[in-house]
C-alpha cells in the first residue's frame, strides 16, 4: 500500500475524547497505518502523533523525538505503562490537533513502556527526557484524554474557543 499522509483531526471532536479499542492482530491495514502516522508527522511537523487523531480508533502511537541526527521512527501498539517514576519533569506541551497553543505539563520524568512493535515483537523500554513526556502524552491520546485537560478550566477554555474559531475559519476556506 503506498503511504498517504491523512488529514489531523483539531480539537474539539468527539474522536479526540473517546477511549481507543487494543489492537488484536498485526494486519496489513495496521502496518500501512503506522507508516501512515509516521509520514503524516514528519509532514507536519511532529514529534508524536496518535491514531484517533487521524480518526482512527485503535491503539496505535508513533514517535521520534530525535532533533539532531538521524531519525528514530518509532511505531508502538497497544503500548502501556508499567512503570512511572516519582520523579517529575514539566515540559512545554504541544500537540498537532491543538494547533499553535502552548503550555506547561507536569508529568513522571520518566517511564517504562511495553509495547507491540510492527516486527510483532513485545518490547519494553525505558524513556526519559522528552521521550518520557511524548510517550505520556500520545497514550493519554488513547485513553481520550488531551494535553489540555491538565490545565485550568478557564486555560483550556481559552484555547478550546481559539480552536473553535480556528475551525471556522477553515471551514470558511480563510
Ligand atoms: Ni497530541
Amino acid at each position: 500500500m503506498p503511504l498517504m499522509i491523512r488529514p489531523i483531526l483539531i480539537h474539539p471532536d468527539p474522536r479526540l475524547k473517546k477511549p481507543c479499542e487494543p489492537v488484536s492482530a498485526l494486519t496489513p491495514e495496521i502496518e500501512a497505518l503506522g507508516r501512515d502516522m509516521l509520514e503524516t508527522m514528519y509532514d507536519a511537523p511532529g514529534i508524536g502523533l496518535a491514531a484517533p487523531q487521524v480518526g482512527v480508533m485503535k491503539r496505535v502511537i508513533v514517535m521520534d523525538c530525535i532533533k539532531d541526527g538521524p531519525p528514530e521512527p518509532m511505531v508502538l501498539i497497544n503500548p502501556s505503562v508499567t512503570w512511572s517514576s516519582e520523579d517529575q519533569n514539566t515540559y512545554e506541551e504541544g500537540c498537532l490537533s491543538i494547533p499553535e497553543q502552548y503550555a506547561d505539563v507536569k508529568r513522571p520524568a520518566a517511564v517504562k513502556v511495553t509495547w507491540l512493535g510492527l516486527d510483532g515483537e513485545i518490547h519494553d523500554r525505558d524513556f526519559a527526557g522528552l521521550w518520557a513526556t511524548c510517550v505520556q502524552h500520545e497514550i493519554d491520546h488513547l485513553d481520550g484524554k488531551l494535553f489540555i485537560d491538565y490545565l485550568g478550566p478557564l486555560k483550556r477554555q481559552m484555547i478550546t474557543r481559539k480552536m473553535e474559531k480556528l475551525k471556522r475559519e477553515r471551514a470558511r476556506g480563510i
